[in-house]
């Protein structure tokens, strides 16, 4: 059931800090508090080892994020497509390169026809997946399980997440398999992921920032997502979401992309939603939010103290968030983007875990 919560939505985003931390443990040696993952049918540590990571829809976005992971923590050359583009694509592959399938389902049809395509082409595969006893699990040659439990709502939270974390553990290891992470680190990197829960927390206890934004969300016709670098997928799945729950016309795009064309959308009326933590890039992403500003854009940031502090009274409404390290900032900055889509749409009285047109499990192309 869905307990003291009025949809499996929000008792899904509420179980995060629980399932994460259930997933992160199942990666971990309990006694060392080091990475130990299962044995994988592949090699990491080749030099011209290649990835190319596919799914569809919010696992695609988890996809997305493990780039940034693979190709800076690891080293890695890493391509990330959609399955149904993928499928039909024609891919040429290389010798060293291994196809990673992520799906909460392990059923979700073009993602199995994609994996059934690399395997065709002699290539290893591995899927991550929620469900153990999935298709995707038993035609993989590898498999990683997501520990979110049943995932009811139509609209993916727990799963997302859950994947995110699975693929930074993955990354971790294959950054140590080919020796371009320093055991000091790794350690820090160990250490920021199993704080990742407690923070989590501190951003639930939130809750009522999010309705007053919410409140703010409701009546808009068009709301624009924008974040760089690995905030790019999570503007993106921030924008997903809300369009799955709440019906608003939304899109992410990377900050950069702003003058490249939505930037025209731009006015008194459009709320501009940042993922912008003050990591490397922030600077970047603030000028375009002085863009949008100037414009009559409502910016509303998520960020940290110091990113806030950095943006004085530019926001019309800003969120403060933990502070972690950057490598797992995608991890934490999910959150802020799933409850302002929960609450609007819970704002607007739609059907929030069952979208209109929307099925769980999307088994046909
Ligand atoms: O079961 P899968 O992870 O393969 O499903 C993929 C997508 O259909 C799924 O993530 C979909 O985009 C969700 N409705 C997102 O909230």
């Amino acid at each position: 059931g869905k307990g003291n919560h009025r949809h499996y939505m929000e008792k899904e985003i509420h179980e995060q800090p629980a399932v994460i931390g259930d997933t992160l443990r199942s990666f971990t040696d309990p006694s060392s508090h080091r990475l130990a993952l299962p044995d994988l049918p592949f090699d990491f540590a080749h030099p011209e080892t290649r990835l190319q990571l596919v799914a569809c829809g919010t696992a695609a976005y988890a996809c997305m994020t493990a780039r940034y992971w693979f190709e800076q923590l690891a080293g890695i050359p890493t391509s990330t497509d959609i399955a149904s583009e993928y499928r039909y694509r024609d891919t040429p592959m290389t010798s060293r390169e291994l196809g990673i399938f992520v799906s909460q389902s392990g059923e979700t049809a073009d993602t199995l026809a994609a994996l059934r395509h690399v395997k065709a082409q002699g290539r290893p595969t591995l899927a991550i997946v929620n469900v153990a006893e999935s298709t995707a699990a038993r035609e993989a040659d590898g498999m990683l399980r997501t520990l979110a439990g049943p995932e009811i709502g139509v609209a993916s939270t727990k799963a997302f997440t859950t994947q995110l974390s699975t693929l930074a553990c993955l990354a971790i290891g294959a950054a140590r398999e080919r020796g371009c992470l320093a055991a000091s680190r790794e350690a820090q990197l160990m250490q920021a992921m199993d704080e990742i829960p407690a923070r989590l927390l501190q951003v639930l206890d939130q809750d009522q920032v999010f309705r007053d934004i919410a409140s703010m969300l409701a009546g808009a016709g068009y709301v624009l997502y924008l974040g760089r670098g690995a905030m790019y997928p999570i503007a993106l799945e921030g924008a997903l979401k809300l369009k799955e729950v709440s019906y608003i016309k939304a899109e992410g795009y990377a900050a950069g992309e702003l003058k490249h064309g939505p930037i025209a959308l731009v006015d008194e009326e459009v709320p501009v939603i940042a993922v912008a933590p003050s990591d490397h890039l922030f600077e970047k992403t603030a000028s375009n939010l002085q863009e949008v500003a100037a414009r009559g854009g409502k910016v509303i940031l998520f960020s940290d103290a110091a990113g806030i502090a950095a943006m004085g009274d530019l926001p019309v409404a800003s969120v403060t968030l933990p502070a972690v390290d950057p490598f797992v900032a995608p991890i934490l900055m999910s959150l802020p983007v799933q409850l302002l889509a929960y609450h609007t749409a819970v704002a607007k009285g739609t059907d929030v875990d069952q979208p209109r047109n929307l099925a769980k499990s999307v088994t046909v192309e």
